[in-house]
């Protein structure tokens, strides 16, 4: 059956709360699908970047970690697996998500929460590591949510976040572009019957900054040993970031 979903024309993603509105109705949509489609959207590399980022961590004993936007958990469990006596904590918007979150049959159990990445109800300084994946580019107000990451970690904590690459030259970020439109509308059209739901990736990716502005922005809120990794042709993203 076609899913209502629209994207309107455009504009609801340059405003944060028509944004947040959007997300948690396209995530419901996706829910029960989106490891498989995560999967194929990724031509199968997403646990390959996921793992990526979790190796990317340095060593830190019993870590307290949390996992933005963490979806059906897979980065949170991921933690776990990597640090068996850390605390993990899972928040996502989309209860949908985080109801399939719980349900997983896995030895790592995180724990989840609803929440707004942006207002999260936990202290400042108390993670040492917090991971965000796909969450950069689904916040509805990039600037504040950077803010907010470097007032909940601690100092000397990293941050890692794995996200499709807007690339700095022009030519390559409209070719990619291009192609993400047409994969991501196919798979929406054969899945849903509606290209917008899927089409969301690229209509967003659009809006978030290039590598370069995103950098900046890192360094704008106090963040500062800047790493990133591409993947794919540049098609995503890995960066990793501490709070001095
Ligand atoms: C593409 S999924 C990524 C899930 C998971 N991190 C992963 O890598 O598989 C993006 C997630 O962001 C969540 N999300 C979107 N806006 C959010 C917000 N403002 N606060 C918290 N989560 C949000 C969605 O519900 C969705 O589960």
């Amino acid at each position: 059956m076609g899913s209502t979903f629209s994207l309107g024309n455009g504009d609801a993603l340059k405003n944060p709360g028509q944004k947040r509105i959007l997300n948690r109705q396209m995530f419901a949509i996706i829910a029960p699908r989106y490891a498989w489609i995560t999967r194929i959207l990724s031509f199968g590399r997403d646990s390959y970047w996921k793992k990526a980022l979790i190796n990317a961590i340095p060593p830190c004993h019993q870590p307290f970690c949390l996992d933005l936007a963490c979806g059906t958990g897979d980065i949170s469990r991921m933690l776990l697996s990597r640090f068996p006596n850390a605390c993990v904590l899972g928040i996502d918007i989309c209860p949908e998500m985080i109801h399939l979150a719980k349900q997983c049959k896995s030895a790592y159990r995180p724990y989840y929460l609803l929440s707004d990445m942006q207002f999260l109800p936990v202290p400042d300084n108390s993670f040492d590591i917090i991971t965000g994946g796909y969450a950069l580019r689904n916040s509805p107000d990039l600037n504040a949510l950077l803010k907010v990451i470097f007032q909940k970690l601690k100092p000397g904590g990293v941050a890692l976040f794995l996200d499709f690459n807007r690339p700095l030259e022009e030519t390559k970020a409209l070719k990619q572009a291009k192609l993400l439109r047409f994969w991501t509308r196919l798979w929406g059209w054969i899945f849903h019957q509606n290209p917008e739901v899927y089409g969301y990736i690229a209509e967003s990716l659009a809006l978030f900054p290039n590598c370069e502005d995103l950098r900046q922005r890192f360094e704008s809120a106090g963040f500062s040993q800047y790493v990133r990794w591409e993947y794919l042709g540049g098609f995503t993203a890995l960066i990793k970031v501490t709070k001095p």
